[in-house]
């Protein structure tokens, strides 16, 4: 086919017929769990496998095949590691349509639907958070870019001095507390806005891995004796490690007292707010000056779709400010709300309100309230069971869908290396994917339940695998 060719619409329905029949047949193996979870090659060789010079015309839909089969398959009921949501197949259709309408969102006149449904979702994010009508955000890609703008936006409302202005020597060296389990996207963000390694104070969890508020007040005066001005306290909402949910009432007030900034990293639970079941592990959320939240996780849709959120729709400009005739009208800020690119790190952004909104719509919000419900059981069920097994341990009892143990057989002196040694094996055999983490006792496995089809009798099977990998 040469480039422009006028029968390329038509090209277009018969391929399109052929990789949708693909997907369905890939979709269907995926749900029965007939493929291998992860059909595993060591790095070189997957790299080695592809070709790097495209002289021919290759046939698209074997192309598409061999992506699919080669791929790990978040829809198996044995995929179980990372938080990556088996993606609700409608919302797969929604993003083809938006991968070819690409209307870029930078500005209104570039998505005159996709800005008004990021509008919408936004409003719906604000209004389950418990914020009133002053609030206001933006939909970003991604949790990691997520923290990144909300601490941008605290950065210039506390620092004392106009950091965006005059650079993070403008004035006194500025600290985050966070919490030692917080996602590592916070420090990044930190050393990113130029703060340094001393840019997180790092407050002591309890056995629970939450945040300790009794240990605030003496983490907030070392940072200060150091000479830092702590302008924000992140807490994690829950935690990516261990899925635990750090006391949001109790750090609000002391935000409040000390006139922090309190962000909410909500990437993975944010979404329980749709569960009346679960909400309260949420309680004060409602206080938070900013919170990011993932609908990619939880709510099943394909990456990335995140919340920024700020009670005050003020600090949604504080992020960012950036003249750019081309673009924005270059009036006041608030002015221009309908311009989202004044308020996001992307230029070009991917269409992904609309994808939020035609799965809100389409499927209603009962349908991930229930979900979320489902997820949480499972993963009390699946703690359970581990804690009936005499040779396996827990982290800690899961405050949510992420699970951490560890298999601990008697007579093995390096639980760390059997934990990393089994991992390994398993997934290498493509009969589960799951990952491990490091915490204060050691090496823990770690699963993370966001497949509808994973069963009770998947995780029994795990835990007869983790066994049987250690006798082979
Ligand atoms: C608590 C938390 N925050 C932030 C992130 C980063 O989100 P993303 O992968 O969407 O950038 C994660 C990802 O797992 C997370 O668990």
């Amino acid at each position: 086919m040469t480039v422009g060719d006028t029968s390329e619409a038509e090209h277009f329905r018969t391929q399109g017929h052929a990789v949708i029949d693909l997907a369905a047949d890939y979709l269907a193996a995926a749900f029965q769990g007939t493929l291998p979870v992860l059909p595993w090659r060591e790095p070189d060789q997957a790299v080695d496998a592809y070709a790097t010079s495209f002289s021919d015309e290759q046939p698209l839909v074997p192309l598409l095949h061999r992506v699919l089969t080669e791929s790990v398959h978040v829809h198996h009921p044995r995929c179980v590691g990372h938080q990556v949501a088996a993606v609700l197949p409608d919302a797969a259709l929604t993003e083809l349509l938006n991968a070819l309408l690409a209307n870029g969102m930078a500005v209104y006149e570039m998505g005159p639907t996709s800005v008004p449904m990021e509008r919408a979702v936004v409003r719906w994010m604000c209004s389950q958070l418990g914020f009133d009508a002053n609030s206001d955000g933006i939909l970003t890609g991604g949790g990691s870019t997520g923290n990144l703008t909300a601490l941008l936006a605290a950065r210039q409302d506390r620092a004392g001095f106009d950091v965006w202005k005059d650079g993070a020597h403008g004035g006194p060296p500025l600290t985050v507390l966070a919490s030692d389990q917080a996602h590592y996207s916070v420090r990044r963000t930190v050393q990113i806005m130029g703060w340094g390694h001393l840019g997180v104070a790092t407050v002591p969890t309890d056995s629970a891995y939450r945040m300790d508020p009794a240990a605030l007040a003496t983490t907030l005066q070392a940072a200060k004796n150091a000479g830092r001005r702590v302008v924000a306290l992140v807490a994690s909402a829950g935690s990516t490690a261990t899925g635990s949910f750090d006391p949001l009432e109790p750090l609000g007030s002391f935000c409040k007292e000390h006139g922090l900034w309190f962000h909410v990293d909500g990437a993975h639970g944010a979404s329980v707010l749709l569960s009346s079941k679960h909400r309260s592990l949420l309680k004060g959320i409602e206080r938070a000056d900013s919170v990011v939240w993932d609908g990619h996780k939880l709510m099943m849709l394909p990456s990335l779709v995140t919340g920024v959120l700020f009670r005050e729709k003020r600090r949604s400009y504080e992020a960012f400010s950036q003249q750019a005739s081309y673009l924005y009208e270059g009036m006041d800020p608030e002015a221009e709300w309908y311009n989202l690119g004044t308020r996001t790190l992307e230029c070009t952004k991917r269409m992904m309100g609309v994808t939020a909104y035609v799965a809100l719509a389409s499927r209603g919000t009962q349908f991930f309230a229930a979900h979320v419900d489902a997820m949480f059981e499972r993963a009390a069920r699946f703690a359970k069971l581990l804690e009936a097994q005499p040779d396996f341990e827990l982290a800690t009892f899961p405050q949510c869908n992420i699970v951490c143990f560890r298999y601990c057989p008697q007579g093995v002196e390096d639980l760390d290396d059997l934990q990393v040694r089994l991992r390994k094996a398993i997934v290498k055999s493509g009969e589960f994917y799951l990952v491990q983490t490091r915490l204060q006792q050691g090496v823990f496995l770690r699963t993370t339940l966001l497949n509808p089809h994973t069963t009770d009798q998947d995780l029994e099977a795990l835990v007869e695998t983790i066994r049987r990998s250690k006798r082979s």
